[in-house]
């Protein structure tokens, strides 16, 4: 499995440094090529030239060395390999890694790459628990690093904890098992390719002024009593990176948002809602916009009567839950009185099968005039994950033609900045129409509407 694979282990300092030797022999053993790294304290561990003879390579150590620039650039180094392993990954570089620094070749090589990263952590085991450690291994998590281990065990200062390095192997395993499962390509970043693809479509010249738009995002909870409630994994971040989309092109845009774990995107009105119903009220208040994108994982379901007071275990029988439908956002608005109706009402179909077919009838069914199908069937990652494989479906409302665009698979920011693009177009051919102006105060305040 590893064989033809380009590692780029980088080397930092710790008395597990010596095991880092051993890795790359076993790397090298299953046909993977190891090209190292060092930070300037794993020079106290292991000497560059033990390092340097079993992986066949020279090491690479120095960020303002001539010769390692003129060789490789730092940028060309990281970027050069398929995958980048920091073993053994001390408490200190994972802290300069969380904060994005970039003061050695090691920092270096990590921040510019775009190839997935496993780490194996190994510290003092006060250290390994230390709350700062925890914060950026958590932050490192979220930035998509993978990580094996450590291991509990007695260690080398005399403490039993985790905090032992990985062993080799469980390290080739790691490795192995990502190669099996990538992570997806990027973070919530555009990649060169995508922001070569939103230049090249001209978005961000403020195409948006003046339009006023409703974006839906995230989950919904659907409370079942006052404790507990019914919800879906949807993590806001298509629908939030939507939203500053927008508001970059020079839209004035409202998010409706479920219960997500996102910060409020700069620029743009937020209102929190928790249930179908309440977002179904917020979207109403603002009515009329120019334009809404339906982003939101809305439950299709709630309980029909939610109980004033906990559940209570009673009796050998569980209670029945009985579910009432939730009213249907998008359908409502696109099917609305002509007077409220936005002159574009966007939804997203996700599918695991057949997805333009699905996503052509749904355009239908709901009355929209444009669906962005994606395939979220197992394995796409494309729940929670940070890139969108999306199939821009539209009806063209003169002629009723369907069209159909198939998007490249880019991060979820590229995804929003082309279809910020495709809606200035849509507005800069669409005949002149004064923007929608709303009348009375913008009130966050919810309050019942009903379908
Ligand atoms: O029917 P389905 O859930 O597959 O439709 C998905 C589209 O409809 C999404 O755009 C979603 O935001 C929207 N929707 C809605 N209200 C619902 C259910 C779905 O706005 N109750």
């Amino acid at each position: 499995m590893l064989h033809g694979k380009r590692i780029l282990l980088v080397i930092s300092g710790g008395i597990a440094a010596y095991k880092a030797l051993e890795l790359i022999r076993r790397l090298r053993e299953r046909g993977a090529s190891v090209r190292c790294v060092m930070s300037k304290s794993a020079h106290q561990f292991v000497t560059p030239l033990s390092v340097a003879a079993l992986s066949g390579d020279k090491v690479y150590d120095s960020l303002f060395s001539l010769t390692d620039e003129a060789e490789m650039g730092h940028i060309e180094l990281s970027r050069d390999a398929d995958l980048l392993v920091v073993a053994p990954a001390s408490a200190d570089l994972l802290a300069r890694m969380a904060g994005g620094l970039a003061d050695d070749m090691a920092a270096t090589v990590l921040l510019a790459t775009d190839k997935p990263v496993l780490a194996a952590p190994a510290m003092n085991v006060r250290m390994w628990l230390h709350p700062a450690t925890r914060r950026n291994i958590a932050q490192l998590k979220k930035d998509g690093v993978r990580f094996v281990g450590p291991d509990d065990g007695d260690m080398a200062c005399g403490e039993y904890g985790p905090g032992r390095m990985a062993e080799p192997l469980a390290i080739v395993a790691g490795i192995e098992a990502l190669f099996a499962d990538p992570p997806p390509p990027a973070p919530l970043l555009l990649r060169p390719a995508d922001a070569r693809a939103v230049a090249a479509n001209g978005n961000g010249g403020g195409g948006l002024a003046g339009r006023r738009i409703i974006v839906t995002s995230g989950p919904t909870h659907e409370p079942i009593d006052p404790v507990r409630y019914i919800a879906n994994r949807s993590s806001g971040k298509q629908g939030h990176a939507i939203a500053a989309a927008l508001a970059a092109a020079g839209a004035e845009v409202t998010l409706v948002t479920g219960p997500v774990s996102l910060p409020d995107p700069a620029g743009v009105k937020t209102v929190h809602v928790e249930s179908a119903r309440d977002m179904f009220s917020a979207c109403f208040l603002d009515l009329p916009v120019d334009a809404v994108i339906c982003a939101a994982a809305v439950a299709d379901w709630r309980v029909a009567v939610e109980a004033d007071q906990k559940l209570k275990k009673a009796g050998d029988e569980p209670p029945v839950l009985r579910l009432a439908e939730n009213p249907d956002i998008l359908r409502a608005i696109a099917t609305t009185d002509a007077r409220r109706r936005p002159a574009l009402v966007v939804g997203f179909a996700a599918e695991t099968e057949a997805v333009v077919d699905y996503a052509t009838k749904k355009l239908k069914t709901k009355g929209c005039d444009w669906i962005l199908a994606n395939d979220v069937g197992a394995g796409t990652g494309t729940f929670g994950g940070d890139s969108n494989t999306i199939h821009l479906v539209r009806r063209d409302g003169a002629t009723d033609r369907i069209a159909v665009e198939h998007w490249p698979t880019m991060s979820k920011a590229a995804v929003a900045a082309k279809l910020a693009d495709a809606i200035a177009g849509f507005f800069s051919r669409s005949p002149a129409k004064p923007p929608a102006v709303k009348s009375g105060a913008r009130s966050s305040k919810l309050k019942e509407v009903r379908p």
